[in-house]
């Protein structure tokens, strides 16, 4: 496995990869790897013949008052983890390689599909993400892009982005990888003191009970949503941002449950926003 830290360095990689004729998978992330990240590498390494993961903390997705400055971080770790999955690069640019100064270029979806649910609280979050994204999907080429359902909104848009921009890669999107007791794996589940780790068990069972009452013959998305609300409310140091029920692909509202819906949630605990969500298919 190698380590590159330059856009030159890898673009003769991918290049001579090409040459050789092998398949590229693409696996971007912001690093503390996790084994959901390590279930996306996994995928990708079993799906092509050469797989680059990116570790990339991206400050133009972050609000200013958000956690860019402590975002966590363990270089260490994650070579080990990464190569420990077969992954063949990482890539691992600085910010001054990625934006150099005077950088002014930017990607953006228009419309109520990044306006809403996490980009509504997120203000620039997502024009962030896709510009990053499609940046890394121009140095890497790949033949396959592995996203996580975790962030499902994140996902829509990226599938959306390739899809209307006629981009190369096929977007891939793998399952939620939970801990034993439910929660879901987050770089971000490190800032969680004892007690806001306890509490953060709300979202996932809440879904899950959720997914239970859907499953039980329940169509009206209001009364999914209030059961939702209530659980939250219940636990005392939970702040819920939203708890939304949309169509899975246009991330509309949905009133009456029917084909495939998102059941989404953001939950604070102190200065700690956590994410879930649960996709159910009637
Ligand atoms: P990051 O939060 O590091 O996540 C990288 C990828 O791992 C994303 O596709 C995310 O959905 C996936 N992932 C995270 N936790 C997961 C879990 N528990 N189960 C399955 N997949 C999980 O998302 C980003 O970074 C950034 O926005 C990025 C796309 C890299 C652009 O900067």
């Amino acid at each position: 496995m190698r380590v590159i830290d330059n856009i030159s360095g890898l673009k003769a990689i991918i290049r001579a990869q090409k040459a050789a004729g092998r398949t590229i998978g693409f696996v971007p992330t912001m690093g503390y790897l996790h084994e959901g990240h390590l279930s996306l590498a996994r995928a990708s390494v079993a799906e092509n013949d050469f797989t680059v993961i990116s570790i990339f903390v991206n400050p133009i997705q972050f609000g200013v008052n958000e956690d860019l400055d402590k975002y966590p971080r363990d270089f260490a770790g994650d070579t080990a983890k990464a190569e420990s999955c077969g992954v063949d690069v990482i890539f691992m640019p600085s910010v001054q390689e990625m934006y150099p100064a005077g950088y002014s270029t930017y990607v953006e979806l228009s419309g109520e599909i990044t306006g809403k649910l996490c980009g509504k609280s997120r203000p620039g979050h997502f024009r962030g993400v896709v510009t990053v994204v499609t940046k890394l999907f121009n140095l890497v080429e790949p033949d396959k892009a592995y996203f996580g359902q975790k962030d499902a909104q994140q996902a829509v848009i990226i599938t959306r982005m390739a899809r209307e921009l006629n981009m190369n890669p096929e977007v891939v999107t793998c399952p939620i990888i939970r801990e034993p007791d439910g929660l879901a794996m987050s770089s971000r589940n490190v800032y969680l003191n004892t007690e806001e780790r306890k509490a953060a068990l709300v979202l996932s069972s809440s879904l899950f009970q959720a997914e239970a009452g859907i499953r039980a013959g329940e169509r009206n998305a209001e009364r999914i949503l209030a059961g939702i609300v209530k659980n939250i409310k219940e636990e005392s140091i939970a702040q819920l941002e939203y708890a939304s029920l949309v169509n899975a692909e246009t991330l509309e509202d949905v009133k009456l449950i029917k084909g495939k819906v998102l059941i989404a949630l953001a939950v604070k605990f102190g200065r700690t926003r956590l994410i879930d969500n649960i996709a159910v298919e009637v």
